[in-house]
């Protein structure tokens, strides 16, 4: 234990992490939570204003996003020399996690080189670079997935083939919604700098939601052909599943950044009825898919893209 956890208040603790979670990934980076912390506890809600209504009516994937929120904290909770006890959907509306602090814990080198790579990580919407995947690294992101009692299949060629035709026909519903356009329109404008998106159209098997138009980021020539796709998927359709699958996308992330790995997660297919029905044919289904991510090398060549932004940590966290 380091003397900074002996001296703060338990209170101080969770706030510092419930502000550190803010680096989480979240659906068009809506930030859907909301923090209060009181004198032992940690409390994250998801915020109904800031869902995704034409998108994701049913909330899977703000609650995703909340999940990854959680295990950022529980991240932070271990670099500041804590243990975390995590309560998931205890019952209240809207209530998604209770965090309380466990018995204190070493601060360890890989615990301080997590939170950084927290910090640091960032989706990369550039093609990949011509290198294939070290199947170790596969084998470690699934592992990583497993331990929060959902699974990562990734995909033989066929089913890339499948996925990519299911991403596809989503963009051309998504294109004809005009609900689903103005929204991605609206939080575009509001959370996605012209930074983040590349700069020409990328060359990719299987396509990313259409954003409209380029953005100001560079990318090379490449094609993703050595990218690996694989669905995050679970046995329900539970809220406190999707929880999990965001705290494994959040786990499995951290580690790809750790190896040097890129990660892209491509929602569109499982937002539409008629594409995730074809994902879960895809899946045999094994289960219901919650989330497809691309995993590749990053390009090297060019810097990669920068700190999209976020909202001031005071405007999502209550103090006691
Ligand atoms: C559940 C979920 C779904 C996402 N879906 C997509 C997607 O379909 N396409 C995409 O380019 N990015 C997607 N993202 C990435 C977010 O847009 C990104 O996390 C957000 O803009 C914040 O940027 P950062 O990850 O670089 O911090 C998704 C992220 C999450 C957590």
């Amino acid at each position: 234990m380091t003397s900074s956890a002996e001296t703060r208040t338990a209170a101080t603790v969770l706030a510092e992490a419930a502000a550190t979670a803010g680096f989480a990934p979240s659906v068009h980076n809506t930030q859907p939570w909301r923090w209060r912390v009181s004198a032992d506890t940690l409390e994250l809600r998801a915020v109904p204003e800031r869902k995704l209504l034409s998108i994701d009516p049913s909330g899977r994937l703000l609650t995703v996003s909340c999940g990854a929120a959680l295990h950022h904290a529980v991240v932070a909770l271990a670099a500041l020399g804590h243990t975390a006890v995590v309560d998931r959907c205890p019952g209240e509306p809207h209530l998604l996690a209770r965090i309380t602090l466990g018995p204190p814990c070493e601060v360890t080198p890989a615990a301080m080189r997590r939170v950084q790579h927290l910090r640091t990580r960032r989706t990369d919407r550039r093609p990949t670079r011509d290198e294939t995947v070290p199947a170790a690294d596969l084998t470690a992101l699934q592992r990583a997935v497993e331990e929060h009692d959902v699974h990562l299949h990734l995909l033989v060629d066929d089913q890339v083939y499948e996925l990519a035709a299911a991403a596809g026909r989503a963009v051309e519903v998504e294109a004809r919604d005009p609900f689903v356009a103005h929204e991605l329109e609206f939080w575009k404008a509001k959370t996605l700098p012209a930074s983040s998106l590349p700069e020409t159209p990328v060359q990719s098997t299987v396509p990313n939601r259409d954003y409209g138009e380029h953005g100001t980021l560079p990318i090379g020539e490449g094609h993703d052909s050595f990218a690996r796709y694989g669905v995050i998927f679970g046995h329900d359709e539970e809220p406190e599943t999707w929880l999990r699958a965001g705290e494994a996308l959040s786990d499995a992330w951290l580690l790809a950044a750790e190896r040097g790995l890129g990660v892209l997660p491509l929602s569109g297919v499982v937002e539409v009825d008629v594409t995730r029905t074809a994902l879960r044919m895809t899946l045999s289904e094994l289960g219901y898919p919650y989330l497809v991510i691309r995993l590749g090398l990053p390009d090297l060549d060019h810097a990669g893209p920068p700190p999209t932004p976020r909202i001031p940590a005071a405007q999502l966290i209550d103090l006691p």
